[in-house]
C-alpha cells in the first residue's frame, strides 16, 4: 500500500458533495470576489476562536507581514522570532525593513523561551513565537515576556489550529494570530488562503484595510496597502471543513499517540517530545535520528513518504547570510535541521 506524505483526496471524498456544490453555487452567482463565504468564514473561524475578529487575507505569509505593518513595525526596529520555521515567518520581518533576530529551539523544536530576553534592547518591537508541528511554543512565558517589555506578541498558526495551552487556545495570546489554510494544513484550502484574528478593534481595522488596498469601502483609499484578499472560494471550502477540524485533529494526535507506541525504542529515534498540560494537533509527527538518510530511503521503499520541515534553519538559509549566524550561536537548530523527518499525521486507514 502506498502512503503518500499528504493525502488530500480522501478528506475531498469524504466531504465531496458539500464541497462541490458550495464551489457551483459561487460560480453561479459569479460571487469570485468578496462573496458572502468570506464574512461567513470569517464569522465561523472568530466564533470559534471565541475572539472579536477574523479577517481572511489571500494567505499566511501576507497575515504576518500586514500584522506586522499594523503594528507600525519597519526599519530600524528588531523583531524576535524563532530560528526553526517555514521562511514565511522571518521574511515579512524582513519585507518591512525589520530585522529578524533569531533564537534557538527548545527540545520541543518552538522556540526556547529561557535565550528570549538577553536578545531584547530598545530597538525590539515585537516576538514572533511558531507553535511549529501543531505544539505549542511556550506562550505563557512568552507572553510574560512581552508584557513585561511592551513588546507585541504575534502568534504564527499556521502549523497550529486549535491548539491548547493550558486549556486556552494559542493564537488567543498575543496582539494577533496569524493562520494559513495553505492546502495540506490541518484546516486546509484548495489553494492560498489565510486568516488574522484579533481582540483588538482598532487592530482589525487596520489590518482589514490594508489588506483591501488600503480601503474599507470601495474607492476610499485612506493608506496606500496590498490586494490580500481570501479568495471567496477558498473562503466556501473552508468553512465546509471547519466543523470537522476537531474531528480531524483528534484523529492526528491518536495517530500520535499509535506512532510514539510503534517508534519508541527503535534505534536512535527520539520520538516528538510533548509538553505538559498542551492539545498537540500533530500538523506533523517530526522525529529525530541521526540516520535520517537511510531512514527516508528505507521507507522511500516500503512507499512511505516523508518530509522534513525544515532541512536548513532559516539563520543559515543563503537569504540570511548577511546576518552572519553561526552554528554555535543556535546550537539546537543546527543540529535538529540534519536530524529531523515528518511523517504524516492525518490518514483515513490504519
Ligand atoms: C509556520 C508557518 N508560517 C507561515 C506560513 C505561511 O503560510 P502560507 O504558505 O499560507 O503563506 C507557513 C506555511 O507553510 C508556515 O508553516
Amino acid at each position: 500500500m502506498k502512503i503518500p506524505f499528504v493525502d488530500l483526496k480522501t478528506q475531498y471524498n469524504s466531504l465531496k458533495n458539500e464541497i462541490d456544490s458550495a464551489i457551483h453555487s459561487i460560480i453561479d452567482r459569479t460571487a469570485f470576489i468578496k462573496g458572502p463565504e468570506i464574512k461567513e468564514f470569517e464569522k465561523a473561524f472568530a466564533k470559534d476562536y471565541g475572539v472579536k475578529h477574523c479577517i481572511g487575507v489571500a494567505n499566511g505569509t501576507d497575515a504576518i507581514y500586514i500584522t506586522l505593518k499594523m503594528l507600525g513595525i519597519g526599519a530600524g526596529d528588531e523583531v524576535i522570532t524563532v530560528a526553526n520555521s517555514w521562511i514565511s515567518t522571518a521574511e515579512t520581518i524582513s519585507q518591512t525593513g525589520a530585522t529578524p533576530v533569531f533564537i534557538d529551539i527548545d527540545e520541543f523544536s518552538t522556540i526556547d523561551s529561557s535565550k528570549i530576553e538577553e536578545k531584547i534592547n530598545p530597538k525590539t518591537k515585537a516576538i514572533i513565537p511558531v507553535h511549529l508541528y501543531g505544539q505549542p511554543a511556550d506562550i505563557k512565558k512568552i507572553k510574560a515576556i512581552t508584557d513585561k517589555h511592551k513588546l507585541f506578541l504575534i502568534e504564527d498558526c499556521a502549523q497550529s489550529h486549535f491548539a491548547e495551552f493550558e486549556g486556552e487556545k494559542v493564537g488567543t495570546f498575543g496582539n494577533a494570530a496569524t493562520f494559513s489554510f495553505y492546502p495540506g494544513k490541518n484546516l486546509g484550502a484548495y489553494g492560498d488562503a489565510g486568516a488574522i484574528i484579533t481582540n483588538d478593534g482598532d487592530l482589525a481595522e487596520k489590518l482589514r484595510m490594508y489588506a483591501n488596498h488600503g480601503a474599507l469601502t470601495k474607492h476610499n483609499h485612506k493608506i496606500t496597502g496590498i490586494n490580500s484578499r481570501l479568495d471567496t472560494i477558498q473562503a466556501a471550502i473552508i468553512k465546509v471543513k471547519l466543523p470537522h477540524i476537531h474531528e480531524w485533529n483528534n484523529e492526528r494526535a491518536n495517530n500520535g499517540a499509535y506512532y510514539d507506541k510503534i517508534l519508541n525504542g527503535i534505534g536512535d529515534i527520539i520520538i516528538p517530545p510533548k509538553r505538559e498540560n498542551v492539545k498537540h494537533v500533530y500538523h506533523v509527527y517530526s522525529i529525530r535520528t541521526k540516520h535520517r538518510n537511510e531512514l527516508v530511503q528505507f521507507l522511500k521503499d516500503s512507499d512511505i513518504g516523508t518530509a522534513i520541515h525544515y532541512p536548513v534553519a532559516i539563520p543559515f538559509m543563503e537569504a540570511y547570510k548577511d546576518l552572519n549566524y553561526q552554528p554555535s550561536d543556535l546550537p539546537n537548530a543546527a543540529a535538529f535541521q540534519d536530524q529531523i523527518l515528518s511523517y504524516q499525521a492525518l490518514f483515513y486507514c490504519r
